[in-house]
Order: C-alpha cells, then structure tokens, then sequence
C-alpha cells in the first residue's frame, strides 16, 4: 500500500519477474506493475484489481488494509485479465458488490469469467458520489480494448487513465519524478510503439476531447508503471507528438542473413546512407538475434525502413517474416522504406519484403537491392551506392 493522497492509496502488485507479457508477444526487460487504486470517501470504492496470478496476494493485502466488506463499490476500467484477473476471487469474498464498468465492459468480463456479477454500465459523463468527492467516468474505447474506459476523482484531480499513458516499468518508487528518465520514456514509447499505435488517431481524439471537459489533472494514475506527480501534462503532450505519425531523423535497418552475405550488404547500405546523410541516425538489427519489439520501438521513431533477407526456398527467413505479422497489425503510417537481400538461383526474397513491406503501410521507393551469391567488393561498392542514393528517398 502506498499513499498518494488522503483519499488515495496504490493498492496493486510489482511484477518484478515479468519479461513478456500478451503470452509471448511482448517484452518487458524492466518488469512491470498491475495498478489498483483504493479510493476512501464516505463511500470505499477499489478501482481495477491485478493479474490472476497475483490475486491471492492482492486479496491478503488489501484485507490487511481494509476489511474488504468495506468495499462499497468496484470499478473495471478495463476487463483485460491484467487487470481483471483477481475480480472472481474478489468477487467470492463479497458477490454483490456493484461493479462499474461500460456495455462492453460486461461483455468483456462475462466472455472471460462467465459470472452474473452486479454489473453497473457507465458512460462518459456519468458520475458516482462517494461522498465529498466523485468519480467522472470517461468511455475510452480501443485504448486499449472495445471496453475500455477512465475515470476522473474531483477534489484530487486524479486521472485514472488505466492502459493510456502507462509503461511496462517495475520500480518501487512509483512515481514518475522519482525515477530514471531514460528508463522511463523508453518503456513508455516502447509501450506506445507496440501497443496503441494501431488507435493512434483514437488516441489524439480521446486526449482533446478530455481536454475539452477543463478538468484540472493534478496526477495521472494509469494500470501499469509510475504515476505521472510532477508535470503530468508531458506525457499527455507526448502521446499527442506519437499519435500524429511520429518520426524522427532516422533509418533502421532490419535484416537477417545465414552466410554473412546479406549483413555485409546491410552495413555497406549503412555505409553509403551515412555518407549521403550524415545527420540521420542509422542502426542496424539482425532480427534473429534482436528483441523484436524493442526493434519496433526503433521503426516507430524512423522516417524509413530498410529490410533484407536472402532467399530461401523462394521465401525469407522466418525472423523476418515474422517481424512483418507484428508490424502489419501496428498501421504505422507515413513512414518508407527499401529492401535488399543476396541470393543465389531464384531470387525472390527482395519481392516478396517489398510486397511485405507495402502490406505493413509502408510506402516503398525502390525496387529493391539484389546480390547473386556472396557480395565481393564490387557488388558492396554497389550496394554502398544503392544507399547512398535510396537515404534521397527515405528522409
Ligand atoms: Fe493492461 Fe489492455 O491491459
């Protein structure tokens, strides 16, 4: 339990040891936090709880708090099991509890839990009084689920954001002045790159219609990671720069290579961009040796792409083909992009990453760089030309 104001007390889990999250899909290096946010009035209202396999733990903490048949009232921002997964144990304990959420909230938590809860359907605008002070609830559907929504506590000018604004970040300090800057907006644009891109123009629609409302944000409190105390307003103003097709001056070249062939034509393409620009930043990821997602981060913040793979068996190698799954379903948008790839009879590789490349929303400006078996020193000045001239076209 830590106290954030007189009325608000963090009530939720540390998941120190956590190092992918969405089954296998996600990394999280630094660990992270389900938060769950006890709100004291005339009236006790708990708002989300945490990942099931925590919720025994929570269960005994939050008694060791409160006697949980205090708990007037249960509010799910959100019905992911992240979140939800401790509410049929919660539940168990005191099953008539009124449990706040949206139309789609109930759909979300029935489908996982199949339980007739007492469900109250909220929408925005729609207000519990607790006593002095009420909660403001605010639909915020896709970010991140159908179902998903916020809530706002007068007198403290709390936002509780639930997904938005949050970052796989475990620390014991919990807020975000006290912890290390770097670390933080890393996770943070991590967080956004792999996650909410896809509803990037809901986001920027969400954020100026809750500006609209003039409500004074003193804190803002979302599901996972530190609790934006000191300038909340800079990760707001953040997620308005990543929601509008964020770039930056950047290339990223992503590849993969079984004989050293194709990474000597990614580090002679490296070569030939930074002679051309040298004021962009290239980086270079072999993606079978590379986290993915936290090469997505890096996509997330170039203005292009560059995407090699040899053939094999008239395809691309798998590290490659699968980076492509997950960057298809991510809709990042105005960002371009080229490919290249040795090969040594059919030759089909640079094709089909164009036809990838193109699937995933990016807009291809070249046809692409081919090497007939191992580059020499020819076909390496070529390919320090091809980037020389492809980095016009990228930025
Ligand atoms: Fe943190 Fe969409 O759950």
């Amino acid at each position: 339990m830590v106290k954030i104001t007189d009325s608000v007390s963090w009530v939720g889990k540390i998941d120190w040891e956590l190092r992918k999250f969405h089954g296998d899909e996600y990394s999280t290096h630094r660990g992270s936090s389900y938060n769950a946010y006890l709100v004291r009035d005339t009236k006790t209202v708990l708002i989300d709880t945490v990942w099931k396999p925590f919720a025994e733990e929570f269960l005994d903490r939050l008694s060791r708090f409160i006697d949980l048949s205090e708990i007037d009232g249960i509010v799910a921002n959100h019905g992911e099991i992240d979140h939800s997964g401790a509410l049929p144990a919660l539940m168990e304990r005191i099953p008539n509890t009124p449990i706040y959420c949206t139309a789609n909230g109930v759909k979300s938590l029935t489908g996982h839990y199949h339980k007739d809860w007492n469900f109250q359907i909220v929408k925005t605008g729609d207000k519990l009084k607790l006593g002095k002070k009420e909660l403001i609830f605010i639909e915020a559907p896709m970010l991140h689920w159908p179902d998903s929504m916020m809530c706002y506590l007068t007198g403290d000018n709390i936002l509780f954001s639930n997904d938005a604004f949050g970052q796989h970040y475990a620390s014991e300090f919990l807020f975000n002045d006290r912890v290390d800057q770097n670390e933080l907006f890393t996770e943070a644009l991590k967080y956004y790159a792999n996650i909410l891109t896809p509803f990037s123009p809901l986001v920027a629609k969400k954020i100026e219609e809750v500006l609209s409302f003039n409500l004074p944000v003193s804190m803002i409190c979302p599901s996972h990671g530190v609790i934006w105390r000191e300038n909340p307003s800079q990760i707001v103003e953040k997620y308005l720069e990543w929601a509008k097709d964020y770039q930056e001056d950047r290339i990223t070249i992503v590849y993969d290579t079984m004989w050293e062939g194709t990474r000597q034509l990614a580090e002679a393409i490296a070569e030939g961009v930074r002679e051309t620009a040298p004021q962009t930043e290239v980086k270079l990821y072999n993606l079978s040796k590379t986290d993915k997602n936290d090469v997505i981060a890096e996509v997330f913040r170039s203005k292009g792409i560059l995407a090699g793979s040899p053939t094999i068996n008239r395809g691309i190698l798998t590290s490659i083909a699968a980076f492509f799954e997950e960057v298809k379903g991510l809709g990042m948008k105005k960002k371009k992009a080229a490919s290249f790839g040795c090969y040594g009879w059919s030759g089909e590789s640079v094709k089909i990453l164009n036809d990838q490349l193109r699937a995933s929303g990016f807009e291809v400006v070249h046809e692409g760089f081919k090497s007939l078996w191992e580059p020499d020193d020819k076909i390496l000045d070529r390919a320090r030309q091809y980037g020389k001239e492809v980095v016009k076209q990228l930025i």
